[in-house]
């Protein structure tokens, strides 16, 4: 068994959400090519046609109508997505908009307070039981403050920015650690009155914007999993078309360089403020590495699938900062620490992160996803290389990021 081939993958995900919350604000007609196929990316979709965008998909992109923003008359179910929720409290209430947001069980003990807390203080009206969705905002008079976030998070950045664009004066906001800064390209883009300054950036109520035209980059975040399954089987090679390299996402590729991986960039190039490139990565003897918080915002959705690289890897691989993945879409320490334990690696568990010494056999188990789509990920890549069988508690979780993943990896077992 080898990987092999080439992969077109689907847009990125995170900046799917935006070019769809973004295009929703302008008055015209955005085009874009490649959006993410995630059921994420379906629920972002879904809240905005109940908010007035016009939506239609032809063979290869989708043409949306923004401009014409209105209240909703039915809660706005944002899934199983973080960033929907979080990012669209930010939109909604910077026009002005009356809704309730609601999630499913995940989403609902996932933390909001974060956000919440910085809106008030803008001047939202918003209402919710212990800073937990269900979360009703009502049409409220905003004004920008200076916010320093406790935490190095794109949701909370992109919330206040987007929501700082219906707000009197200036927002600004600071954060400890550079997250990714996707929604500051494309708002800069569209000529949002916006301005970065090192970790800090400041944006005024801004309006008129012209249309998105855009082809998303290929998810860097879905590309891990088969860059690993690349990485680990021997005789492997796989080749990658059009990947998002924004620096604030490739805190993987950096690591398994630094494990020894070989990756070749090829062709790289910057379209509408985003680096993409052709990548090729190959199979390699891999050994342990550290990685600490200062790494952990450009790697955090990857850290699953670095664990299990990690038990492969001759040494040490210590991660730590990373305590924000206890309250992602599982407890994704706990999540990735017990499987690996089921399959015979050798993991230290850490309140903020984990310890795997390596090289370990890895038997087949009962894997218990948490209905976490990464975790699932992570553990049929395990699959391909333990022994004996390993079986998901639940495979369907998947689609939340990446419905093509088992007709992908299909594509690339020789
Ligand atoms: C995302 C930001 C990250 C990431 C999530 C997507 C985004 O969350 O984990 O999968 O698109 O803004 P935080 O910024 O809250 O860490």
């Amino acid at each position: 068994m080898a990987i092999s081939g080439t992969l077109n993958l689907p847009g990125d995900k995170s900046i799917s959400h935006r070019a769809l919350m973004l295009a929703s604000l302008v008055n015209g007609r955005s085009e874009l090519r490649n959006l993410s196929s995630a059921d994420d990316v379906v629920s972002t979709i879904s809240c905005l046609k109940s908010c007035g965008l016009k939506y239609d998909r032809t063979s290869n992109s989708v043409i949306v109508n923004g401009g014409n923003f209105v209240d909703p008359d039915q809660p706005l179910d944002c899934g199983n997505s973080g960033t929907t929720m979080r990012l669209l409290l930010g939109l909604l209430s910077g026009q002005g908009i009356n809704a309730t947001l609601i999630g499913d069980d995940s989403l609902s003990k996932r933390p909001m307070k974060r956000i919440i807390n910085p809106l008030k203080k803008m001047g939202l009206k918003i209402i919710s039981k212990d800073y937990k969705s269900p979360i009703k905002i009502q049409k409220s008079k905003l004004n920008g403050i200076s916010y320093h976030s406790p935490i190095a998070s794109a949701q909370i950045k992109s919330s206040l920015l987007f929501s700082g664009l219906g707000a009197a004066g200036t927002t600004m906001i600071t954060e400890p650690i550079l997250s990714r800064n996707h929604s500051e390209i494309m708002l800069s883009n569209l000529g949002a009155k916006i301005k970065t300054n090192d970790l800090s950036i400041s944006i005024s109520k801004s309006n008129n914007f012209s249309p998105l035209n855009l082809t998303i980059p290929s998810d860097t975040s879905t590309a891990s999993f088969f860059i690993a399954a690349a990485s680990l089987i021997s005789d492997s090679r796989l080749k990658f078309n059009r990947l998002l390299l924004n620096p604030t996402r490739t805190g993987f590729l950096n690591a398994i360089k630094k494990m020894g991986c070989t990756i070749k960039f090829i062709n790289t190039s910057i379209e509408n403020g985003e680096k993409i490139g052709n990548v090729e990565v190959y199979h390699q003897k891999l050994k342990g590495i550290t990685i600490d918080k200062n790494d952990v915002p450009s790697i955090i959705d990857e850290l699953p699938i670095l664990a299990l690289m990690a038990t492969q890897a001759h040494g040490i691989t210590k991660v730590s900062g990373a305590e924000e993945l206890r309250v992602k879409e599982s407890d994704r320490i706990e999540a990735i620490c017990d499987n690996l334990k089921n399959m015979g690696a050798d993991v230290e568990e850490l309140d903020d992160g984990f310890i795997i010494k390596g090289p370990t056999k890895l038997n087949g188990a009962l894997i218990k996803t948490y209905d976490d789509h990464r975790i699932a990920m992570t553990f049929e890549i395990a699959s391909l290389i333990a022994e004996g069988k390993t079986q998901l508690d639940n495979n369907s979780c998947i689609s939340i990021s990446f419905p093509e993943f088992y007709s992908t990896l299909e594509s690339i077992l020789q």
